[in-house]
């Protein structure tokens, strides 16, 4: 095991995705209770996460001391590099050049950490992000890279095998840093790569089972990815103390009810109940045009439903959810820290605070890519792990404005047509997501000898690894303007149509 002790950043989780690349398990356990998961977990080797603090900062976080006295191997990182120093007798001030982004390390010294990639003399990008810098090292320790504004971007105590860096090796930024953290766990800590998704399923079948007991649990589907992985998971875990529920709100995707509902009860035999609420939520949307109200409008509505069903079962301890780790890092926004809050997405900080049951999200700490990947390893078809996501709140964030019944039924059939012309051209599978949006607005167009008076609909095509960071999918012009022809001439109430090509960042990759 590798224990990650996580100070706060908002990549911490990507330091635990390069370890299981690596092929090696490890779990994540904040700074508070790193003390006793070292204890129990007795970590062939421990990271330390980078953080928002400042340790110049009294009260700021530190690692336990045992940590260091214990001869594990250890990799520091950014803010860790910066207490591991003040912990072993370093001096870390604060108050120098921040930097930022990429900048690019030059090798004075070698080391295992990065042999077979990085030479002495050679320059490399990285991606640095601190504020606060080591300037005095403790002692036994090198100096192996440096920065124009980072005289310690690698500094390392080979005999104590204390290794830290000032930049980030997890962010894809760092190209090489992949490697470096393979090197750590394999040829330092000296783990082998043998874990699997298949070890993660049973690991988290184990944890689902200890968590549940002999409890009921109700899972909401939603007919994406992650809502139809966590329920066959967790039906695997506990069997028929689980039921599902699909809630059909009104905003769905055209048929996508009847595909659901067929995987489910058929091919899964999982027990489902379908809800059919459209009434319940487009009443509670009417005249609602902002965003976050709308989510959280959403999410309330979703959990008097899952609360109902419940009751009807005779009571359900736990609520199951597919959220991953994009969601919740996107809800959540620690005091004094980086990250804000970007979005309430529905299945996180959506949630009423009002509510009986209690979580399970056995896919909380994945990326997209990895709940694909358990998805298959379960058995789930391939038509259903490699579907494009779909948001829990629907097309209610794909109907900027006030929602209708009629712009929903609009926004359906465009939608429908642009996902089959992708499909026909073979896109679908190089696309991460593809999607129509029904935009506020009228405008003015002509056909035949006619003046029309219609919505405008937007096309949306992303490609992204795991959702963070998305860039609008390059068309070619000829294929967008059959699809721009197809939706005009065959879906009524649209005489415009118009291609999104705004990035993540800047943009997000839903409207709303
Ligand atoms: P954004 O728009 O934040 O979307 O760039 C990133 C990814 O998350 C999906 N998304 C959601 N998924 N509930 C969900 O289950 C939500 O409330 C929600 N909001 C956005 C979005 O479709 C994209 O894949």
């Amino acid at each position: 095991t590798i224990l990650i002790i996580d100070f706060g950043s908002q990549v911490t989780q990507l330091i635990a995705r390069r370890v299981r690349e690596a092929g090696v398990y490890c779990e994540i356990h904040p700074f508070q209770s790193a003390a006793e998961a070292f204890e129990k977990l007795k970590p062939k080797g421990v990271i330390l996460s980078g953080g928002p603090a400042s340790v110049t900062t009294e009260g700021s976080p530190r690692a336990p001391q045992a940590v260091f006295e214990s001869g594990v191997p250890i990799l520091a990182i950014c803010y860790g590099q910066q207490t591991a120093a003040l912990q072993l007798g370093g001096v870390v001030e604060g108050g120098h050049a921040a930097e930022f982004g990429r900048a690019d390390i030059e090798i004075k010294h070698p080391s295992p950490l990065f042999e077979g990639f990085w030479e002495v003399g050679q320059r490399y990008p990285v991606w640095m992000s601190h504020g606060d810098r080591v300037t005095v090292l403790p002692e036994g320790f090198v100096v192996a890279g440096t920065s124009e504004n980072a005289p310690f971007a690698i500094a390392l105590n080979e005999e104590r095998r204390i290794y830290t860096t000032m930049f980030h090796p997890e962010v894809v930024h760092t190209p090489d840093g992949g490697k470096l953290l393979a090197n750590f766990v394999h040829n330092i800590v000296g783990l082998k790569s043998d874990w699997s998704m298949k070890a993660y399923r049973e690991e988290a079948i184990r944890r689902i089972r200890e968590q549940v007991g002999d409890e009921k649990v109700i899972c909401g589907l939603s007919g994406g990815v992650d809502s139809s992985v966590a329920a066959v998971l967790i039906h695997e875990a506990i069997g028929d103390q689980l039921t599902c529920v699909f809630v059909d709100h009104g905003l769905l995707r055209l048929g996508e009810a009847e595909k659901v509902v067929t995987l489910f009860r058929d091919a899964y035999n999982i027990p489902l109940v379908h809800v059919e609420a459209e009434e319940l939520f487009l009443t509670a949307l009417e005249g609602v045009t902002d965003p976050e109200v709308k989510r959280k409008t959403i999410g309330k509505l979703f959990i008097d439903v899952f609360e109902d069903e419940a009751r009807k079962i005779g009571g359900a301890a736990f609520l199951a959810q597919g959220t991953l780790y994009p969601d919740v890092i996107e809800s959540v926004s620690f005091t004094g820290g980086p990250s804000v809050t970007i979005k309430s997405h529905h299945n996180v900080g959506g949630l009423p605070e009002r509510m009986n049951m209690k979580l399970v999200e056995p896919l909380r700490e994945l990326f997209k890519d990895e709940v694909r990947a358990l998805g298959r390893e379960l058995g789930l078809p391939e038509v259903f792990v490699g579907r494009h996501p779909f948001p829990g709140p629907g097309l209610a964030i794909r109907c900027p404005g006030e929602i209708t019944r009629e712009k929903l039924d609009i926004l359906r059939l465009a939608d429908e047509i642009y996902l089959e012309e992708i499909r026909r051209h073979g896109l679908y599978d190089k696309i991460w997501q593809a999607f129509a949006v029904i935009l506020p607005v009228k405008t003015v167009g002509v056909m035949g000898d006619y003046r029309t008076y219609d919505y405008v609909v937007g096309l949306r095509a992303v490609t992204s690894v795991d959702g963070m960071t998305a860039d609008f999918y390059p068309f070619d012009m000829t294929f967008l303007g059959r699809v721009a022809t197809r939706i005009v001439n065959e879906v009524k109430g649209v005489n415009r149509v118009v291609y999104d090509v705004t990035s993540k960042p800047p943009g997000t990759i839903e409207w709303e």
